[in-house]
């Protein structure tokens, strides 16, 4: 049996005439950059999401880097962050000319709240927790110290769309929150796209306004800005799909609870643990196990696609060589890249499939 790692095709096919009508709409009314359908898209999301604004962009990456660009993050500024997560939570801090300053993580794989304290300078300036593999942070710790050190709250909710820190949507704590839509994402359009949400009307603004040349009024540029608008094809298939996502959320959910029973106290595995308060929704499945490469291509044989998310904590990866961190300085992340494995999740997956892939995991253990 092969087993992708997602079938976007699966979530395609199931939806087609609604989808193929949404960019269809588009077409007929020739609205492919900004209109109606981003505005509506914008709207809907803030909604759903229970927020005042929605800015759409380009994509996730963008989304993090306008945030602290007009949050006025720069030059000789230190911006807290998490030691694992996908290099955009960090390249974009760099990229606004601050220096981002890591934290080892917990045992979820997320930052670890209790030691961020103690790497918070004068220079700091924020910090971005990020809700990694749909897994919420612990956001009454984090807010707390944001608001006695005074500093800005980001929260990178590219992989936890609907999440929740004890009954409160992960993305509503902070200053503002960034999300991704990229095609596997559990919203996910078909290209890139991205969105910054906030209550903060007037940080709404100059998001809009920077992401967009730095002019809300053609030709009338307040500051120099960045290209990063979201595309009419995007919105409209976005908006389309955004009633789903409850009802995929909880296909996710399931599917992580037949994982949980199958795959409970097989060999050394260590299966996703959930934090007390969070409502995880399962973006990725993340097993840890000692025989992690043995485990993968053993999968691999048997056609059923695994990832690695991600193999190199971030500090450790050569683009921040400049830092000097060794593994002994984020002694928690540095074990967890070698034992961490992502199997197949999606809401489509048969339970035909889910049997299949925990079968192999417990071959895999039964003569390991
Ligand atoms: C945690 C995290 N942050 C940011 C991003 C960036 O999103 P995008 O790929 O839309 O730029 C991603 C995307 O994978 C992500 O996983």
């Amino acid at each position: 049996m092969h087993v992708p790692f997602v079938d976007l095709a699966a979530q395609y096919n199931a939806h087609r005439e609604e989808f193929d009508g949404a960019l269809a709409a588009v077409i007929a009314r020739t609205a492919f950059v900004g209109g109606e359908f981003v505005r509506n898209f914008e709207r809907q999301y803030a909604d759903a999401y229970g927020v005042q604004h929605c800015v759409s962009c380009a994509n996730g990456t963008d989304a993090i880097y306008i945030v602290l660009r007009m949050l006025g993050i720069g030059a000789g500024d230190e911006v807290i962050t998490t030691a694992i997560s996908w290099i955009s939570t960090s390249e974009t801090i760099s990229q606004a000319g601050a220096r981002p300053v890591f934290v080892d993580v917990d045992e979820h794989g997320l930052i670890d709240v209790e030691q961020i304290e103690a790497r918070i300078t004068p220079r700091t300036r924020a910090i971005i927790p990020v809700h990694l593999y749909g897994q919420a942070v612990n956001m009454d710790r984090v807010g707390e110290l944001c608001r006695r050190h005074r500093l800005r709250l980001i929260e990178d909710c590219a992989q936890a769309h609907f999440a929740e820190w004890n009954g409160r949507r992960v993305g509503t704590f902070g200053d503002a929150a960034t999300f991704s839509f990229y095609p596997g994402k559990n919203l996910g359009a078909w290209g890139d796209a991205g969105a910054i949400v906030t209550n903060d009307a007037d940080l709404a603004r100059r998001c809009r306004m920077y992401a967009n040349h730095g002019a809300l009024v053609k030709h009338q540029h307040e500051v120099e800005g960045v290209n990063s608008r979201l595309d009419g094809l995007q919105a409209s298939l976005l908006s389309a799909k955004l009633p789903h996502v409850a009802a995929w959320t909880a296909s996710r959910r399931k599917v992580a609870a037949a994982y949980d029973q199958k795959l409970a106290g097989v060999g050394d595995l260590c299966l996703p643990r959930i934090r007390a308060g969070a409502r995880h929704v399962y973006h990725l499945y993340v097993v840890q196990t000692a025989h992690r490469d043995e485990l993968k291509s053993h999968l691999t044989d048997r056609g059923i696609e695994t990832a690695i998310h991600y193999p190199t904590a971030l500090p450790l990866l050569p683009a921040y060589g400049y830092l000097g961190a060794e593994p002994k300085d984020f002694p928690r992340a540095a074990t967890t890249q070698g034992r961490i494995l992502s199997l197949p999740i999606y809401p489509e997956i048969t339970s035909d499939m889910i049997e299949y892939v925990a079968d192999s995991v417990r071959t895999f253990f039964a003569h390991a």
